[in-house]
């Protein structure tokens, strides 16, 4: 039988590190892929090429499927984001980021049951990269909001409620302020919760589902949102189990699928072999059930919950003294 074609783009910064890391630890499950390496963000740009060339989002296309470290977007210098340009042109419109405490890691919320899922739509709002001087002393940026893409991205954080038997979908956003745009938004949110009778809809402000999520964190379930509310409560989230360096993410289209972790490139701890390579690889584990391999996602779910649990191979982001060679060796013996 041939073997899964899978797109990598190891991106910038630790994303090398990290991607090797990570395709060691499958490989080592018995998850065989014909891995396809594609050229995305500084690295593409030091070559001549585009944040993210065409020869990248067309072979993703094709293939269907893409493992992606973190790319770094230069600031000025006219570059549009690499991952702004990837989800955008392959329409990827759910960006599905689950956060939950693991056990051992230490934290201001260790003791917190936390078990969320956020799903950001990630394609409109701010993101959308409507920006044009006004006046040389006014700036305007404009949040593109539409029906069918709030109906889409809401059906599927219902969906992935059923699929993955959760109980309660929430939504996140200040339609007390922005009544068109995030008013919309609500309104489609409503509309669709009444096909899923099963599932308890509701929804809340989010400045205070911010002070929510670190008074009583473990109240919520699956949370859907717009792109910027989104981005921003994703990484609060990552912070309350733990920090980046364990936030695994998804971006999910009607095509194609981008499994890559919540953080970026880390410049600050680059080359110097002490990435936490988790956030990537519970991505990886995402990619392994979309693609049906359970047992191997299990197998690598489990090691990373022993060797967090277990404390004596810890990364330095977690408080540990392993680097990133030392951990991924441990997450293998124990997924053995
Ligand atoms: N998906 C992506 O490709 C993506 C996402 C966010 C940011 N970025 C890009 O990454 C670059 C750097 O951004 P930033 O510094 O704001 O955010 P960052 O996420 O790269 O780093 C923030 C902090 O977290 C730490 N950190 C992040 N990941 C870690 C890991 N796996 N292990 C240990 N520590 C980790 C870093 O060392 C740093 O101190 C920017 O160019 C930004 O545009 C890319």
């Amino acid at each position: 039988m041939s073997k899964r074609r899978i797109a990598v783009i190891p991106g910038d910064g630790i994303g090398p590190e990290i991607t090797k890391a990570t395709i060691a630890i499958l490989e080592a499950t018995g998850f065989e892929a014909e891995w396809t390496y594609l050229d995305a963000g500084l690295g593409a740009i030091e070559k001549g090429l585009e944040a993210m060339p065409e020869t990248t989002i067309d072979a993703v296309r094709e293939i269907g499927v893409a493992l992606k470290g973190p790319t770094t977007t230069p600031s000025g210098g006219g570059h549009s984001s690499a991952n702004v340009t990837l989800r955008r042109r392959l329409d990827l419109f759910a960006n599905v980021r689950p956060a939950q405490t693991l056990p051992g890691v230490k934290g201001p919320f260790a003791d917190k049951d936390i078990d969320l899922i956020i799903v950001r739509e990630n394609t409109e709002d701010l993101y959308a990269g409507i920006e044009y001087q006004a006046h040389p002393d006014v700036a305007q940026a404009i949040k593109v909001i539409t029906r069918p893409g709030c109906r889409r991205l809401v059906k599927y954080s219902f969906e992935l409620a059923v699929r993955q038997g959760r109980h309660r979908v929430t939504a996140v956003h200040k339609a007390n302020i922005m009544k068109l745009t995030d008013g919309m938004f609500l309104e489609e949110f409503y509309k669709v919760a009444q096909d899923y009778p099963q599932i308890k809809a509701d929804d809340v402000i989010v400045d205070n589902c911010c002070m929510q999520l670190v008074t009583r964190p473990e109240q919520f379930d699956v949370l859907v949102t717009e792109n910027l509310y989104g981005d921003i409560v994703s990484d609060l989230c990552a912070g309350l189990v733990g920090g980046l360096g364990l936030a695994p993410g998804a971006n999910i289209g009607e095509n194609c699928a981008v499994f890559e972790a919540v953080h970026g490139s880390a410049p600050d701890i680059a080359g110097r072999g002490v990435a936490n390579p988790t956030a990537l690889l519970l991505s990886a584990v995402m990619m392994l059930r979309h693609l049906g391999f359970n047992a191997q996602a299990d197998r690598i779910t489990h090691s990373v919950q022993r060797v967090c649990a277990d404390g004596h191979c810890l990364t330095i982001d977690l408080g540990g003294k392993a680097g990133t060679r030392e951990y991924t060796e441990e997450i293998i013996v124990q997924a053995g």
